[in-house]
């Protein structure tokens, strides 16, 4: 298991190394390692058991700090970065040769964002390089939210976890880019398009491509516990599978369902946003439920509430 502890001197040596660390966001735990160095870079792939044709993500500590790696930055870019990083979102631009190809998978842009977190800000201060930073996850599975979280799945890959608490967004940031004048939402996360639009004017929501993904957390399979999980109406979907075992995740309701033991509310008050940061976590625990299957039903698509549809429905389809 990984040593867990809150010394960014730690995690700053190990950087330095070409070592991988577990750092603390305000969407959901990263598996870091130094963006500029392609060993470190194949480590987290390998860790993850990644892919090599899903990009990863580069953290950096300001937004001034953005223009060493990339070439161009279109004017609703610089705006969002303004307003909301640190924060959220993420940025894809025309990256610098000094990225390597690795890190976005070939392609010419690069992902990047100024996470919202004081530990990992203070870090990416400190270190001389940005961090290449995917979920500490392994490839296809929830997200962690946690440093628990992520010592279950990675704590014998990682030297370090750097604890930052609970993340409080707890969904992942929203990806956005920029063609032909458009501007793209890839993947709807932990910054609300109404958020997004309020500054740029509007977006075109773009995240249901299966092939030939821009984002491959647009596969439709992704993000997913390993027990089935059943979407729709909850009532329903009990009377369909009376006869099974299983557990209940709902939005706001509690249900009177004579044999589920286990239910889980997200956000008693109907609030989004703890939902959100509840989302993760409470997958992970019913996963480990001795059920057959999970209930689930969607929240009102606004807000966050379209990320955490959007998690749902991929988690949901099995395909
Ligand atoms: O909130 C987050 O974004 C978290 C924290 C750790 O920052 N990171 C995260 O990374 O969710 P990851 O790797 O699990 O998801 C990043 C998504 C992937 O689906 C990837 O394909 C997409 O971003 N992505 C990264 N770079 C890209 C690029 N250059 N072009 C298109 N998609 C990109
Ligand atoms: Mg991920």
């Amino acid at each position: 298991m990984a040593d867990i502890g809150n010394e960014i001197a730690i995690a700053k040596a190990l950087l330095e190394e070409g070592k991988l660390v577990a750092i603390p966001t305000e969407t959901v735990y990263g598996l870091a390692g130094n963006a500029l160095n392609e060993e470190a870079v194949t480590e987290i792939y390998l860790a993850k058991n990644r892919p090599y044709f899903d990009p990863l993500i580069v953290h950096v500590g300001s937004v001034e700090a953005v223009s060493d790696y990339v070439e161009e930055i279109p004017r609703q870019a610089s705006e969002l970065m303004r307003r909301f990083w640190p924060g959220p979102l993420t940025i894809l631009l025309p990256k610098k040769s000094i990225v390597p190809d690795l890190v976005t998978a070939g392609l010419d842009r690069v992902g990047i964002r100024c996470p919202d977190h004081p530990l990992t800000l203070q870090l990416l201060k400190k270190l001389s390089f940005p961090l290449a930073a995917p979920s500490a996850n392994p490839f296809g599975y929830v997200s962690p939210t946690n440093p628990a979280h992520v010592n279950e799945q990675l704590g014998n890959k990682i030297d370090y976890i750097l604890d930052g608490g609970e993340c409080k967004v707890g969904v992942e940031s929203t990806i956005v880019g920029f063609e032909n004048g458009n501007s793209i939402v890839y993947r709807v996360g932990g910054l609300s398009v109404e958020d997004i639009e309020s500054v740029i004017g509007k977006v075109i929501v773009n995240t249901h491509s299966d092939s030939n993904p821009q984002a491959p957390g647009q596969l439709t399979s992704h993000y997913a516990p390993g027990k089935p999980l059943l979407l729709g109406n909850i009532q329903q979907l009990y009377s369909q599978h009376k006869n099974k075992s299983m557990a209940v995740l709902s939005y706001r309701d509690e249900y009177e369902l004579a044999n589920v033991r286990t239910q889980i509310v997200l956000s008693p008050s109907g609030n989004l946003d703890e939902a959100a940061r509840k989302l993760f976590s409470a997958l992970r625990e019913l996963d480990k439920l001795d059920v057959e299957m999970i209930l689930t039903e969607e929240v009102p698509d606004i807000g966050l509430g379209r990320a955490i549809n959007d998690r749902l429905r991929r988690a949901s389809n099995k395909s």
